[in-house]
């Protein structure tokens, strides 16, 4: 089966990205990078993807007139590079319902927090502000609402008593790191099935281990 191909868009950091890259760099893994996209052209991640021989392109939001316009130009980019599937990684900006549904069920979202709790901005602050012992990271299909949409994957964190929002963001982080090529890899090799706001994961049938002959004696 050919791997899908796959565009990641960033606005910042992008240690998403490069875990995605670094999990798809592996011939065997179902999906390839082929396009890194930011709405920030300063974005920090833009400069790994271009090392890694990476297709790059900066749609600055800001010179758009609208979310419509901006939307467009990500989309020719997309259709020219042959995307199938979409991974927001740490992408600020948010799409209309009609960018959403034209990508439905073949973009997936990363969010710092346990949906459907924290959705929105500044999730770690939050969840000490809230006193919660448990928090973590979510990978899930993009739905027009804000944070929302089919889960495919989570990853649980201890708050420890004298966690800051840095350092519980740090442990969050490096689960993200797990769920996130895991949740692609699920979804490029056809393993994920939508069945109303559940995801289920279904065993892909591989191609069988070659046979073994028996050495002769
Ligand atoms: C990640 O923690 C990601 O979950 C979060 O932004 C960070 C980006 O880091 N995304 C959101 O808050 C989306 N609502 P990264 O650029 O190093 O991957």
């Amino acid at each position: 089966m050919s791997r899908k191909r796959t565009a990641i868009l960033i606005s910042g950091r992008g240690s998403n990205m490069r875990r995605l890259i670094e999990a798809a760099a592996d011939a065997k893994f179902p999906a390839e990078i082929v396009l890194v996209l930011s709405n920030r052209p300063e974005a920090e991640g833009l400069g790994f993807a271009k090392e890694k021989g990476i297709a790059t392109a900066a749609v600055d939001h800001k010179i758009h007139a609208g979310r419509e316009s901006f939307e467009a130009s990500l989309q020719v980019l997309l259709e020219l590079h042959r995307v199938e599937l979409i991974c927001l990684a740490g992408f600020m900006r948010l799409f209309t319902p009609s960018f959403v549904r034209l990508w439905e069920g073949r973009m997936l979202n990363i969010h710092p927090a346990l949906l459907p709790a924290y959705r929105g901005l500044h999730t770690h602050e939050r969840a000490l502000a809230d006193g919660v012992k448990i928090h973590g990271c979510t990978v899930h299909f993009v739905a027009p609402a804000v944070d929302e949409g089919p889960i495919i994957a989570q990853a649980a964190v201890a708050v420890r008593d004298d966690d800051t929002p840095q350092s519980l963001a740090a442990r969050v982080l490096e689960q993200e790191h797990i769920i996130y090529p895991a949740a692609l890899a699920a979804l490029a090799s056809g393993a994920l099935e939508i069945r109303g706001n559940r995801v289920i994961e279904r065993i892909v049938t591989r191609a069988p281990p070659p046979l073994r002959v028996p050495e002769a004696k």
